[in-house]
């Protein structure tokens, strides 16, 4: 395939606190992980690399060839870094040369609809260096210092990143070589290295599972039959 998606699945949950390291926390039967590879599966043909903790890249395997059947030879798992950043890195050290576009996802989005990963694909083959799905902020956001409100930020110019972040390979590759201050998101990561990002639709479903009410919603929105 020309593309590759990697799933970061390597950070520990704390903010999460349900004993195990997030991605392997069950939403139903499967965890978090299963949930986000079986929609990366249902997306465009890619190469997929699960970047885990590196006490779990044998129980990362396991979750992801039971999702890929006969694809298996599409996986590839590594073990990540302190730093999402440094995940991300890793993922990348193991791309097939000839992949062209590299999607870096959240494993913690487990419910992010395929149709997502197949709009930040058709982004890049219309040509766009970067594209980065977004949705409309809900709530009005402040700049605000540990006591006071610095200033209010007009919502209409603000958006929420979701990921899977997409790329042109080349110029990701170029971005993680030259980094150096970590950076929250790729996408931000590639714009401070001079590139324009193209926003796509994201979706309500790509939410993050952060907290553990996040993971009850996850539950729930799993537990309502779908149409
Ligand atoms: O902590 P947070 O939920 O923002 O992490 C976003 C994603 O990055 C998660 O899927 C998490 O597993 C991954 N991550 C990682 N390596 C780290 C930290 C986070 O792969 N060191």
């Amino acid at each position: 395939p020309h593309v590759a998606v990697i799933v970061v699945a390597a950070g520990s949950g704390t903010r999460l606190a349900a004993g195990a390291p997030k991605a392997f926390v069950g939403i139903d039967e499967h965890s978090i992980l299963r949930h986000a590879l079986e929609r990366v599966f249902a997306g465009p043909l890619a190469q997929v690399i699960v970047v885990a903790p590196e006490d779990r890249v044998g129980d990362a395997l396991t979750e992801a060839r039971a999702v890929a059947g006969a694809r298996h030879e599409l996986i590839d798992v590594v073990a990540g870094g302190r730093t999402r950043q440094e995940s991300v890195a890793a993922g990348l050290r193991v791309v097939w040369p000839a992949v062209e576009y590299v999607l870096v996802h959240d494993a913690a989005r487990a419910l992010t609809p395929p149709v997502v990963f197949t709009r930040v694909v058709a982004a890049l083959e219309s040509g766009h260096d970067a594209a980065l799905p977004v949705v409309p902020m809900v709530d009005t956001v402040k700049r605000v210092d540990a006591v006071r409100v610095i200033a209010a930020l007009d919502r209409s110019e603000l958006a929420a990143a979701q990921t899977p972040q997409g790329f042109r390979r080349a110029v990701l590759d170029a971005a993680y070589a030259a980094a150096a201050a970590d950076h929250t998101d790729d996408a931000a990561l590639v714009q401070a290295a001079g590139h324009e990002v193209a926003t796509v639709a994201g979706d309500a479903l790509a939410f993050k599972i952060t907290t553990s009410a996040d993971l009850d919603r996850a539950r729930a929105l799993l537990a309502v039959p779908r149409a």
